[in-house]
């Protein structure tokens, strides 16, 4: 049986910077991941080399399959959700609806999950993507992902522009998602790790420097990796 998600020891240059360095690691089934560490540490670069969006020495199997080789194959598995919105001149009904019915997934399932998020469908469904503020494309990347329900959904910093009211209802749609769907994001939040996955991935310059249990890694790496929320001006005071 192969694990969901095989990471062979990648490698990856971008001229003189080493992005990854040697990357290998497991993800099964059901599993729920976090890749942290320092801006710069590889963290994207990994999720990008997990959906096959960047060349990379080594190899990714995804259910035994090569995303390099075969990404059409390999990429069923997956539902990714960018650290930056493409920057797409399609209308938001029209995207959703052509994402999700390649995947034999009813389109108002999207919408649904949106209006969840805080967004107004009616009002943004004409849109073009590229158009909409930053948090309302995180909310719409989001919903897609979401409602495709991959076996596999990988977000690199979901929350990141999303506002206070939209978070907690996000937190509650990944936990929804069916008990044998795996998870993997990044993330610069130690409230969004915490509530999310079982197991962190600490990068440091294109390198593993941790991987356990979430409460160990959490507590082992260093205060630096977050972003500092409200009220909490050390970037210490918030609870794993
Ligand atoms: N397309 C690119 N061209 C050149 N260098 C790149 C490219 N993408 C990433 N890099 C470099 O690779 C390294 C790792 O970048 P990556 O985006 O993976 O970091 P990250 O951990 O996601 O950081 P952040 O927390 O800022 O999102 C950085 O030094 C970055 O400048
Ligand atoms: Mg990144």
């Amino acid at each position: 049986m192969h694990p969901l998600v095989d990471i062979q020891a990648v490698s990856k240059r971008y001229g003189a910077v080493q992005a990854l360095n040697q990357v290998s690691l497991q993800i099964g089934a059901g599993e729920r991941v976090a890749f942290v560490g320092a801006n710069g540490s590889g963290k994207s670069t990994l999720l990008r080399a997990l959906v096959g969006l960047v060349r990379v020495q080594g190899r990714v199997l995804l259910a035994g399959v090569d995303v390099a080789k075969s990404p059409e194959i390999a990429l069923r598995q997956v539902a990714y959700m960018p650290q930056v919105a493409p920057p797409l001149d399609v209308p938001v009904a029209e995207l959703t609806k052509t994402i999700l019915s390649l995947r034999g997934v009813a389109p108002d399932r999207a919408s649904a999950i949106a209006r969840q998020l805080g967004v107004d469908w009616d009002q943004v469904k004409g849109k073009a993507l590229r158009d909409l503020s930053g948090g309302t494309k995180q909310k719409i990347l989001a919903a897609v992902a979401l409602a495709s329900q991959a076996p596999l959904l990988v977000c690199d910093e979901p929350t990141a522009n999303l506002d206070a009211a939209a978070r907690d209802p996000f937190f509650e749609l990944v936990r929804q998602r069916p008990a044998g769907s795996a998870l993997v994001l990044c993330s610069h939040r130690r409230d969004e790790v915490a509530q999310l996955v079982d197991r962190v991935v600490e990068l440091s310059e294109g390198v593993v420097l941790r991987d356990g249990p979430a409460g160990e890694v959490l507590a082992a790496a260093g205060s630096a990796l977050w972003t500092r929320p409200q009220g909490s001006p050390d970037g210490v005071e918030v609870h794993a």
